[in-house]
């Protein structure tokens, strides 16, 4: 259909600028007649009324039909405006200038033809308006609608800290051994941390647990970080009488310079049997139970002697070297033997610190070193490598 506003020579954005005044422009030019009386057109019978009618249909209709394929709201508007305003709209000034001076014998005719031109061109907008609302509809549901070929938001799976790894591996051990796994305070007093344990104020094995000390008011008792976790063998066996199994996972600190083997800070599993009857060869039994079960069944342990405030006698679990299976090697200093952790039977002092029956009661402690532990486990030569959370150095362990 040719477009009755369609004007060659201007561009589309222009066009679309003066659009509702074309509109205006346009539609006076073509209707002229509706500012004119029946009379003045010269129209009088009923056919020529219908013509008339017809014609303004069809413009509406021509009109309506470019409007529809524009979809501008704007445009939209002056458009409903220019036939339905209710000033100087189309139909006013039909009903104006055709309805009411007409002759009385017209007057029921351009009535009718009136009446079938109003709900007609209601008839439209109210499709108009459906078909706009449901356009709008399928455009928002397009918008909203997932698009499944895109690709996927990718989330890195994180891995636990090797360190993390070491310990639900010790607990799992123990746990099945019986143990129970308890926790304890990072902050301490010297009572537990020391005296307890049968290291007195100025007792030699205190040099290598210098720590950091918190400032306390005057008069307040001292609390310091602890350096080991032995101090829960002493916290438990107040509260509880025997049998005691229990393993104490932590975190430890120490006044040390980090490097490759020291650090500030660092992780411990403690680890205490008491019961009635508990003998070196339980305390043995147990130890190389663990050793194997942690670094494999081929591994080989020995006790060497050592000592500890808090045992008697204390011993140094050592292991064939894991990485030489035992003939020499740099780690092991040729001598095929790793040490692992120190151990020991609990000493009958420390028992006077909780009132435990020293005559009635045995047991045994060790202390695991998780640093160390998952050093010998994965060949890491740097203390520091747990602390620095590099990812390159994380994902191995993923
Ligand atoms: N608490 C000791 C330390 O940090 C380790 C230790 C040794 C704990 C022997 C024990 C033990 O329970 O029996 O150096």
């Amino acid at each position: 259909m040719p477009c009755p506003y369609m004007i060659a020579d201007v561009r589309p954005s222009v066009r679309y600028a003066f659009d509702s005044r074309l509109i205006f422009i346009k539609m006076s030019e073509r209707l002229q007649k509706i500012d004119q009386t029946l009379q003045q057109l010269g129209v009088g019978t009923s056919d020529q009324v219908s013509a008339l009618f017809a014609e303004v249909r069809e413009l509406f209709n021509s009109e309506e039909a470019l409007h529809r394929k524009e979809n501008d709201a704007a445009n939209l508007q002056a458009f409903w405006t220019a036939w339905l305003g209710r000033k100087s709209g189309v139909l006013t000034r039909i009903t104006e200038n055709w309805l009411k001076p007409s002759q009385p014998e017209q007057k029921r005719n351009v009535g009718q033809e009136l009446n079938a031109l109003k709900s007609h061109i209601e008839a439209v907008r109210v499709e108009q308006t459906a078909a706009i609302e449901a356009a709008a509809e399928q455009t928002a549901i397009a918008r909203e609608r997932e698009d499944l070929s895109l690709p996927g938001v990718t989330r890195p799976l994180g891995s636990r800290h090797p360190l993390r790894q070491t310990f639900e591996e010790i607990e799992r051990i123990f746990l099945s051994l019986g143990y129970s796994v308890v926790a304890g305070p990072e902050m301490e007093t010297p009572y537990y941390n020391f005296e307890a344990l049968n290291i007195p104020e100025h007792h030699p094995a205190r040099d290598n647990m210098d720590t950091f000390y918190m400032a306390a008011p005057q008069g307040a008792a001292p609390l310091l970080l602890r350096t080991h976790t032995s101090p829960m063998q002493v916290r438990t066996m107040e509260k509880q009488q025997p049998p005691v199994r229990i393993i104490v996972p932590g975190k430890v600190y120490r006044r040390d310079n980090p490097d490759a083997t020291h650090g500030f800070i660092f992780h411990q599993i403690e680890g205490l049997a008491v019961d009635t009857d508990i003998t070196f060869c339980d305390f043995k039994g147990t130890v190389e139970y663990f050793v194997r079960e942690f670094l494999g069944p081929k591994v080989k342990t020995r006790l060497r002697p050592s000592y500890f405030p808090f045992t008697e006698p204390s011993v140094e679990v050592d292991a064939t070297c894991v990485f030489c299976g035992g003939r020499g090697c740099n780690v092991c200093k040729q001598s095929g033997w790793i040490e692992l952790f120190g151990a020991g039977m609990v000493d009958p002092a420390v028992y006077g610190f909780v009132n435990y029956d020293a005559k009635k009661y045995s047991g045994f402690a060790f202390g695991l070193g998780v640093e160390r532990l998952t050093q010998l486990k994965y060949n890491i030569n740097d203390l520091q490598l747990y602390f620095q959370n590099d990812v390159r150095f994380l994902r191995q362990f993923a």
